[in-house]
């Protein structure tokens, strides 16, 4: 048997794991014959935006390859972009440049860019061969796509903001027909190295490529409310307000909702936001129920 056969037992086992866990969520095959036809009929690149942190590459690996992998072998090309912070806060430490950050960004004095570099590219390694160790194809990015300017390079040191992104390698990849994986090293203009913060790159790429669906892999799987149940479904248009008004919504979870409502602003309606795990990735886009939280800009009623 080949490794493109359509057959779950002829697919490597963690690309198996997302074909039995999708299999087993659905009472009948409509509900993901219709995502797969609509994620086909979009141009690939504008399918998804999928971020994943690098804990979960520390601790999901094999789930978070195998997703990837299933995706590709229905035909789909969502664009990943990794962090690395567990993996930066170890190297950087071990290399005497131990955390430190201002307004939530990591001070990365120019000695440190050379472990920066390094340690991203591994990370970004790291991922690629698991995809492909799935039987999926992977294109190595870590540089080369987020032109960036240093915010300040007194107080935070090699940090950047993305000013552009340069689609070339991307598409190349996709023509290639192998999944980009974009690590978030950004160049300034005068060609020096930056490293940019994994949720700004995000915005950066979404802003470019206005995809249908934008994917935040995490630990937790969902956003959570205030009893840390799993929070569905939220319409910002509706549930907003109400939501920054709640004394229960701190800390990451408002950041995390700024930043999501961020991203929306600059999309069409039929743009959303799901926040899942590797192992639920293909529960979330192909049924209604979903698995994890999903979160559009919506309309408000009228009243
Ligand atoms: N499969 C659809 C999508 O990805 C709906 C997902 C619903 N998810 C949820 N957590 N309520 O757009």
């Amino acid at each position: 048997m080949t490794r493109e056969s359509a057959s779950p037992a002829a697919q490597p086992a963690p690309v198996r794991a997302a074909i039995v866990q999708l299999l087993s969520n659905m009472r009948d095959g409509k509900e993901i014959r219709e995502y797969l036809t609509r994620f086909s009929a979009l141009d690939q690149e504008r399918f998804a935006v999928i971020k994943v942190g690098g804990a979960i590459i520390e601790e999901d690996l094999e789930a978070l390859a195998g997703a990837l992998a299933f995706l590709q072998s229905v035909g789909l090309a969502p664009i990943v972009v990794h962090g690395g912070g567990p993996q930066l806060n170890t190297a950087l430490e071990a290399a005497g440049f131990p955390e430190q950050r201002v307004d939530g960004l990591r001070i990365t004095p120019p000695d440190a860019m050379g472990a920066v570099r390094d340690t991203l590219t591994a990370v970004n390694l790291k991922l690629v061969q698991a995809v492909r160790d799935c039987g999926g194809r992977a294109a190595a990015i870590p540089s080369g796509v987020f032109e960036a300017e240093l915010i300040d390079e007194v107080k935070l040191g090699r940090v950047g903001e993305p000013s552009g992104v340069r689609l070339d390698l991307v598409a190349a990849a996709a023509r290639a027909g192998q999944a980009p994986i974009l690590g978030c090293l950004g160049d300034t203009a005068d060609g020096r190295l930056v490293n940019v913060n994994a949720d700004s790159a995000v915005r950066a790429l979404v802003h470019a490529l206005q995809p249908y669906k934008i994917v935040f892999l995490t630990g937790t799987g969902a956003l959570l409310d205030a009893q840390g149940a799993p929070i569905s479904a939220i319409n910002l248009a509706t549930d907003h307000d109400d939501l920054m008004a709640a004394d229960w919504v701190t800390g990451g979870m408002r950041l995390k909702l700024q930043e999501i409502k961020r991203l929306l602003d600059d999309l069409p309606l039929s743009s959303s936001v799901s926040i899942t795990r590797p192992s639920e990735l293909a529960k979330e886009l192909f049924t209604h129920a979903g698995a994890g939280t999903l979160v559009r800009r919506g309309e408000r009623m009228l009243e």
